[in-house]
């Protein structure tokens, strides 16, 4: 989820609020929210949006709302990333076994070159990148493939749940299926920005997942594998 009155998230306050409403109607518990990082130094974004975080948890509990949570980002491929691989501050997602999860993006255009030796670099430091909506590249969505090599190194793949439900078109709904009919997708996710455009629902693309790969995996999908992931700032999730 996005953060109130960061980037294209949601505007104020009040509407950081409702979406939270809005996901909890929708059976969402805990939400990471995943601002974005790029094109600037991480620390100084971390601590400022540490203190948003503070401001929202105490706006949730005014409003009675028993939902939990945390920060990471959205961080783009870039200098910046590497920069602060290299330094530690990082807005971590979780954990995956004994290493970190960092949640990063691409363009919608196209891979980066020299991808694979960048993703062996991140894993040699504990790290395990995992890429947000994959189904969004438009050489994803020509050729699915093109991500095999990546996932043999060890990337992990969120698709949007919303994608895999058809509603962001076509093309990233056919590349969203052929992900999970491959056995790529680590987790479904909720892409939520707003009450409208991006919702925070996660349902109808459990419903599309489980027609794919049935009901079992479509909930390890969106319920228990991100709970695992998410443990690091969720401890009750440890023994969920
Ligand atoms: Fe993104």
């Amino acid at each position: 989820m996005r953060y109130p009155g960061v980037d294209n998230g949601p505007a104020s306050w009040s509407a950081a609020v409702e979406l939270c409403v809005q996901a909890a109607h929708n059976g969402i518990a805990h939400a990471v929210l995943t601002p974005h990082f790029r094109g600037k130094p991480y620390a100084e974004r971390i601590a400022r949006l540490s203190s948003r975080l503070i401001r929202l948890r105490e706006a949730l509990t005014d409003r009675g709302l028993a939902m939990e949570v945390a920060l990471a980002g959205e961080c783009r491929f870039d200098s910046f990333l590497h920069q602060a691989i290299q330094s530690g501050d990082l807005p971590w997602l979780g954990r995956w076994d004994d290493d970190y999860v960092v949640l990063i993006e691409f363009s919608d255009t196209r891979l980066p070159a020299k991808i694979v030796p960048a993703i062996e670099w991140m894993r040699a430091r504990r790290i395990r990148p995992m890429l947000a909506h994959p189904e969004r590249i438009r050489e994803v969505q020509a050729m699915p493939d093109v991500l095999a090599p990546l996932v043999a190194s060890g990337l992990l793949l969120q698709v949007d749940a919303d994608a895999l439900a058809g509603g962001r078109g076509p093309y990233a709904q056919g590349a969203a299926r052929a992900l999970l009919q491959r056995g790529w997708v680590g987790v479904l996710a909720s892409n939520a920005h707003d009450l409208v455009r991006q919702p925070p629902r996660i349902e109808p693309g459990r419903i599309a997942a489980a027609e794919i790969v049935g009901e079992a995996l479509s909930w390890e999908l969106v319920a228990h594998r991100p709970a695992r992931i998410a443990a690091m700032h969720f401890p009750a999730l440890a023994q969920a």
